[in-house]
């Protein structure tokens, strides 16, 4: 049976497919019946997560998407789309006072210029269909700074601001975008996280979610929701998942 929820006959571009967020959002997915081309620069891992996808002749490609230059190429090989799971980020906390403008801009580049880049290249080839839904991962850490995280913030709230335009700008051809704000989710970048805080500062973080913190799963159901025709009536908005974590904390 399908339903508004069902992703059957969608096919969807996932990036950061490789680990984490991302190539847990490709299972889902996938077990909700959607066909995906799932990209990231370790094509190790990229296999690794094809394995984990039920079979329907998913794709994986590797790409760096901080080579901008590359992505008409990269898009021309694409199918028509129905929908793209912005997974790709990085996270490199850093005091102010410490910032190197080429880290900086590194940063940037992959969390903000590489996504508004693939989707501006997406639409100038025509590769998203009417009905589209565009999703952004970008971080509770936009509207809530921590110490440390200037670049990273700074990059998601450019991202969630992006996203909110291209809402406004898209609407009438019944493209929709929306970004997820995680909280702290378990992937290799909580496990970074691990190694540059104390033992105690983790200890209250994660005793400050009332549920507790975050799984891929819990993304990857998100993204799932607002990709299917379910969250139709949903674009330029901003979902925060957070466990009920105290704004702030
Ligand atoms: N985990 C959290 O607590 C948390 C919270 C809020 C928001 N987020 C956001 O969620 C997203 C996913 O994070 P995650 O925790 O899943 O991290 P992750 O496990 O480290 O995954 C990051 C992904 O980004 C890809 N990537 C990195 N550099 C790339 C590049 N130059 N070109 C193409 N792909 C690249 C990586 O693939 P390759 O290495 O194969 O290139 C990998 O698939 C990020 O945007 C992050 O900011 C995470």
């Amino acid at each position: 049976m399908t339903h508004n929820f069902s992703l059957t006959g969608k096919t969807i571009l996932v990036t950061g497919g490789s680990s984490g967020i991302g190539r847990q959002t490709a299972v889902t997915l996938a077990k909700l019946g959607a066909k995906l081309i799932i990209t990231g620069r370790n094509t190790e891992q990229l296999q690794e997560t094809l394995s984990l996808l039920p079979e329907n002749g998913h794709l994986s490609t590797s790409f760096d998407l901080v080579k901008t230059a590359q992505l008409p190429e990269l898009v021309a090989g694409l199918p028509p789309l129905c929908g793209l799971a912005h997974c790709a980020g990085i996270w490199k906390p850093c005091p102010v006072k410490f910032l190197k403008e080429q880290a900086l801009q590194n940063l940037m580049h992959l969390n903000f210029v590489a996504p508004v880049m693939l989707t501006a290249e997406l639409l100038r080839q025509k590769k998203l269909l009417p009905g589209s839904s565009l999703v952004y991962i970008s971080s509770v850490a936009a509207q809530h700074p921590y110490k440390g995280g200037s670049a990273y913030s700074a990059s998601k709230a450019a991202l969630e601001a992006f996203s909110k335009t291209l809402a406004l700008e898209y609407a009438g051809k019944n493209i929709r975008a929306n970004c997820i704000a995680p909280a702290m989710v378990k992937t290799p970048i909580f496990d970074d996280t691990l190694n540059t805080v104390s033992e105690q500062f983790m200890q209250a973080h994660v005793s400050a979610y009332p549920l507790r913190v975050g799984v891929p799963d819990d993304v990857a159901y998100a993204v799932a929701y607002l990709l299917s025709d379910a969250s139709g009536w949903i674009t330029g908005s901003v979902l925060r998942l957070d466990g009920g974590l105290t704004v702030g904390s």
